[in-house]
């Protein structure tokens, strides 16, 4: 990675930014380290309303945060309420576009009566505050409705992407005892329906807690209903009254909680809490969005990742933002769609992955260069690290050269980003995530907890509490304690690794355990061996990731077979559509390789280590057919010490 090219801001944009200089950075910094309790009490008072206010702003018993303790307060009243005493009120909250070229744009005032009409909806259904709905929608607006209805009543939502199969949604039902889901009959992607209520009815064969289902109609296809507990989105709203005032919550009320991959077969369930997440989120939209009353505001997520969740809902409403929402494919119906968009809305700010960013430099300048973007005025990068030639094509190309590129790097975890360029002070280096945020300690060290020297590789952690991390993980309390915080006591392993160089910047190189990063979504290599090895026909598995030039990684499978005879290519191609369907399309493998043994330790743990090192080199030759020969792999391995 380059660290030659320094990009600081021009004095143009840092004369308006929000922060305008390094040392306004270093200040608060400065500050924040001094007194991080004052720092963030202060925030909180200045930028969220507080029904009333806390009694202390942080009890911190490693791991055991609670952020402006006694204080009640509201995500959706932050998010809606309080903009309607000002101009905001019709102001466009959400500017949504279908695929199909539908559109929408739905003013605060507007919001705030589509959100209170539901959450009354969700009353008269009987649900209540601490209860769960899991939500399994496309990206239409009545999914920002949805999660701003339950977080008004104290419903915890749990939103499921769109894109897992039937299986994965059940498991997350299930561990949450969920009392309702909230779904579509399907959405449009790539001009074709994706249909989601089949889905939810293949989940809910198992699923006795959940009372109530609620169904969206948007591509009007036909669904079945079950009498008594399903019903239509718009049938439960006749004659719904408009009032709903927003529930007094303690700030250490659950949000929401979000499914991520671990290590295990087993997703985490990630559990965020009211006011320290929204204060963060807040927070993040001025100081690394640098966010503008005038700004037309796209970050091209899915609700169903956490950066939705934070950058298209609770931070850009908090902060009285115009939020873009796109429901389909980049590439439709041609590969200009998102240039189209921000043409079209003059859009000043895109947030998007590298992921995209990469298919957008395949398929080639004309489908930018065909469009006015000169609205643009910041771009965001995040999910993954961003390669220098991948930064700087979207730098020329998107930007025009003018618009600073803030690379954020955050977790599910973190909730809100932790290390990024204040795009109006720090000098950006294509391919870091530059310096940490105010009030947040990161550090690299070894695995005593030591830092490491300046320029080398070590694992990168937070060692003090921030306002928007996760509290515990989904009825899991020692999980939370063993991933996390015990590896060195007390201080937060972020599973990644990093270096730090000569001018501190961090530069994350990627997952140190057993996570993959496919699209910037997180996969688990168990999650994937789990459901390899409910096929009839596979005696074992190990999935390791592979570097992929577009997707940064890609899924490659280890397999070996049970007794019989196979058609390899046949099962091939059969296996990579099973874990499609037990997972999700987007887990689908890249590979496939058939071998009669795995390379184990003497315990019989996989060493993954060995099939990455395979795959990244390739000195095993194999493709999707040919079956490898590992057990000499497997012997050497054998004889060495466990790892
Ligand atoms: O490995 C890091 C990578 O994505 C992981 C977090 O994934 P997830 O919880 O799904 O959240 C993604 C969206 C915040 C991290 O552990 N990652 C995320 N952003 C970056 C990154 N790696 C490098 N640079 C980034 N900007």
């Amino acid at each position: 990675m380059s660290e030659e090219r320094l990009y600081p801001p021009s004095p143009e944009f840092a004369a308006h930014a929000q922060v305008k200089s390094l040392a306004e950075y270093r200040d608060l910094c400065e500050r924040s380290a001094r007194n991080p309790t004052e720092f963030w009490g202060e925030l909180a008072e200045r930028e969220l309303h507080w029904f009333h206010k806390w009694s202390s702003v942080l009890d911190w018993q490693a791991p055991d945060a609670r952020w402006f303790v006694g204080g009640k307060t509201n995500a959706s009243y932050n998010c809606l309420d309080r903009h309607l005493e000002t101009a905001r009120k019709n102001k466009v909250a959400i500017l949504w576009e279908g695929e199909p070229g539908d559109q929408r744009m739905i003013s605060y005032q507007e919001l705030h009566r589509l959100v209170c009409r539901f959450a009354n909806v969700l009353k008269s259904r009987g649900l209540k505050t601490g209860d769960r709905a899991v939500i399994y929608m496309p990206m239409l607006p009545e999914l920002p409705i949805a999660l701003l209805a339950c977080a008004r009543l104290g419903i915890i939502h749990s939103v499921v992407f769109g894109g897992f199969a039937a299986e994965a949604l059940k498991t997350r039902i299930q561990d949450l005892d969920a009392q309702v889901v909230i779904t579509a009959d399907g959405g449009w992607r790539r001009g074709k329906e994706v249909k989601l209520k089949p889905v939810v009815d293949e989940a809910l064969i198992d699923c006795p807690s959940v009372q109530n289902v609620i169904v969206l109609n948007r591509t009007g296809s036909e669904v079945a209903m079950e009498s008594g507990r399903d019903h239509w989105w718009h049938e439960l709203h006749e004659g719904v009254d408009e009032k709903c005032p927003a529930e007094m919550l303690d700030s250490e009320h659950p949000l929401f909680v979000l499914y991520t991959s671990g290590t295990t077969g087993k997703p985490k369930g990630i559990v965020h809490t009211t006011g320290g997440y929204m204060l963060q989120a807040t927070m993040t939209m001025k100081w690394i969005f640098d966010l503008r009353e005038e700004d037309t505001y796209w970050c091209t997520a899915d609700v169903g990742w956490v950066t939705g969740h934070s950058y298209i809902v609770y931070g850009p409403l908090s902060a009285g933002a115009t939020a873009v929402m796109y429901e389909g494919a980049p590439d439709f119906p041609q590969p200009d769609r998102f240039w189209r968009l921000i043409e079209k809305y003059r859009i000043t700010i895109l947030y998007t992955s590298p992921t995209a960013i990469r298919s957008f430099v395949r398929q080639g300048d004309q489908w930018p260069n065909g469009h006015d973007m000169s609205s643009l005025r910041l771009l965001g990068s995040v999910g993954e690290p961003i390669n220098p030639a991948a930064w700087e094509w979207y730098y020329k190309v998107i930007g025009g050269s003018r618009c600073p590129i803030v690379d954020t790097w955050w977790q599910t975890e973190t909730g809100a980003i932790m290390i990024a360029p204040m795009p109006g002070a720090i000098a950006a280096k294509p391919g870091s995530g530059t310096l940490p945020l105010p009030g947040v300690q990161a550090e690299i060290v070894d695995l005593k907890g030591n830092p490491v020297e300046t320029g080398r590789e070590g694992f990168l952690i937070i060692r003090n509490p921030w306002p928007s991390m996760f509290r515990t993980l989904w009825r899991d309390p020692q999980r939370y304690v063993e991933n996390y915080w015990s590896r060195i006591p007390g201080v937060y392993m972020t599973g990644d690794a990093a270096r730090q160089d000569n001018d501190g910047y961090f530069w994350v190189l990627g997952r140190v355990d057993d996570v993959m990063n496919v699209s910037g979504h997180r996969l688990s290599t168990m999650e994937i061996e789990s459901a390899l090895v409910r096929h009839p026909a596979v005696a074992e598995a190990a999935v390791v990731g592979k570097p992929h030039e577009i997707t940064g990684q890609s899924v490659v499978c280890f397999v070996t077979l049970k007794k019989g005879n196979y058609d390899q290519q046949q099962l091939g191609d059969e296996l990579r559509k099973w874990v499609a369907k037990e997972i999700g399309s987007f887990a689908r493998p890249e590979q496939i390789r058939f071998t009669d043994a795995l390379p184990k330790t003497r315990s019989g743990k996989i060493m993954r280590r060995l099939l990455r090192e395979i795959v990244t080199s390739n000195h095993v030759a194999g493709d999707v057919t040919t079956l490898e020969d590992l057990s000499v792999l497997t012997s050497l391995a054998a004889q060495h010490d466990e790892d």
